[in-house]
C-alpha cells in the first residue's frame, strides 16, 4: 500500500511547490487536490519536508463527519465558504498542541468531506489550524507589516532595543512600521515614497536611491541587521546583499526571496551553502502565512 502526504499552501505558490516536489521528490505522484490543499502518493515511506507550503505531513485518508472521532484536532476549511460543523469547531478551538507533538489536522474540503492529516508541530509553526496568520489585521501601510511580524514570531528574531536595521525596499513602510514599534532604528533604502507616518518617526531615516548604489559613505555607523523585501530576482538581491557585506557587518539577514520564476528554485537550493561561506552558520527558510510567491530567508552569525 502507498503512503500519502499533504501540503497546505497559498494557491499562488502552487506552481513553485509542484516544481519543488518534482525536483526534490521525483517519486511522488500528485493525488487528490483542492486549491491550496494537495496530496501526493509515495510508494514507500521517506522524508517529506517541502519549503513552499505553510504545513506538510502525512495524509491518512478521506472520512465522513460521522466517522471522525473526538480526539484532539485542529480543523481547517480549505475555503471560507465552508461552515465548520459546531462539534468540530469547538474541538478545534479547545485543542492545544505543544511543540514536538503530533498535530491531528482535519482538512475540510467539502460539506461532507474531511481529510485526516498529521504533522509534527515544530518551533517555527504557528499555533493555528492550517497555520493561518496569528497577527491581527489592522490599518498598516502594506502587507509587508504582516510578513515581518510573522517572521519575528516564527523565527523568534533576537532583535535588541535601538539596534539599527538597514531595510532594503522599504516603501511604503509596512515593515518599517513594525520595526519602529519594536523600538528599533530603521534606515530605509528605496527610491519610492514612504508613508508620511513613517517619515515622522525620529528613529527612521530614508536613503532615497537604488540599493545598488549604496557605498560605505552612506553609513556613519554600522548596522545590526539587513532586511530586504526588494521586488527583484533573488540572484540580483543576493548579489547586492553580498556586496554590502564587503563593508557592513550585520549580525543577521532577513531576506524575502521573490519567486516570480520557477528557475529561482536553483538559488534557493544553493543559498544555505553560500551564506555559510559568508560566515552565517545558521540559515533557515520559511514560507510564512502571508506569503504568496515568495519565501523568507534568515541568516544569523551565531
Ligand atoms: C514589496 S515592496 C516593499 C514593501 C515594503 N517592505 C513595505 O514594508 O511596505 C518592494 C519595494 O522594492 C523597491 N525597489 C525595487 N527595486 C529597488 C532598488 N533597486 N533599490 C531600492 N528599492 C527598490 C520598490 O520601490 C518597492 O517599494
Amino acid at each position: 500500500m502507498g503512503h500519502f502526504f499533504f501540503v497546505l499552501t497559498n494557491v499562488d505558490a502552487e506552481p513553485i511547490l509542484k516544481q519543488e516536489i518534482r525536483l526534490r521528490y521525483p517519486d511522488l505522484r500528485m493525488s487528490y487536490s483542492r486549491p491550496g490543499f494537495i496530496t501526493f502518493k509515495a510508494d514507500k515511506e521517506g522524508p517529506f519536508d517541502p519549503l513552499f507550503c505553510r504545513v506538510s505531513g502525512l495524509c491518512h485518508g478521506k472520512f465522513k463527519l460521522s466517522e471522525l472521532g473526538t480526539e484532539r484536532a485542529w480543523v481547517y476549511p480549505v475555503h471560507s465558504g465552508l461552515e465548520l460543523p459546531p462539534g468540530l469547531k469547538a474541538l478545534s478551538e479547545q485543542s492545544l498542541f505543544k511543540k514536538g507533538e503530533t498535530v491531528r489536522l482535519i482538512v475540510m474540503a467539502g460539506p461532507e468531506e474531511f481529510w485526516v492529516c498529521s504533522y509534527t508541530l515544530r518551533s517555527h509553526h504557528f499555533q493555528t489550524p492550517g497555520e493561518i496568520s496569528s497577527i491581527l489585521q489592522r490599518d498598516v501601510p502594506s502587507r509587508a507589516y504582516y510578513k515581518i511580524a510573522e517572521a519575528y514570531a516564527s523565527f523568534d528574531l533576537p532583535f535588541e532595543q535601538q539596534e539599527t536595521i538597514l531595510e532594503l525596499g522599504s516603501a511604503p513602510g509596512g515593515a518599517s512600521l513594525f520595526l519602529l514599534e519594536q523600538d528599533l532604528k530603521v534606515m530605509g533604502v528605496d527610491p519610492a515614497e514612504m508613508d508620511p507616518k513613517i517619515l515622522k518617526s525620529i528613529n527612521f531615516k530614508q536613503i532615497r536611491k537604488p540599493f545598488e548604489t549604496l557605498t560605505g559613505e552612506d553609513f556613519r555607523s554600522g548596522v545590526d541587521w539587513i532586511i530586504s523585501d526588494i521586488n527583484l530576482p533573488p540572484t540580483v538581491v543576493l548579489r547586492e546583499v553580498f556586496r554590502l557585506l564587503t563593508f557592513l557587518e550585520p549580525r543577521g539577514l532577513l531576506v524575502t526571496l521573490k519567486m516570480n520564476d520557477l528557475k529561482h528554485l536553483e538559488v534557493v537550493a544553493s543559498v544555505r551553502a553560500q551564506l555559510r561561506k559568508q560566515g552565517f552558520p545558521k540559515v533557515e527558510l520559511k514560507y510564512l502565512p502571508s506569503h504568496k510567491k515568495e519565501i523568507c530567508l534568515l541568516a544569523l552569525h551565531t
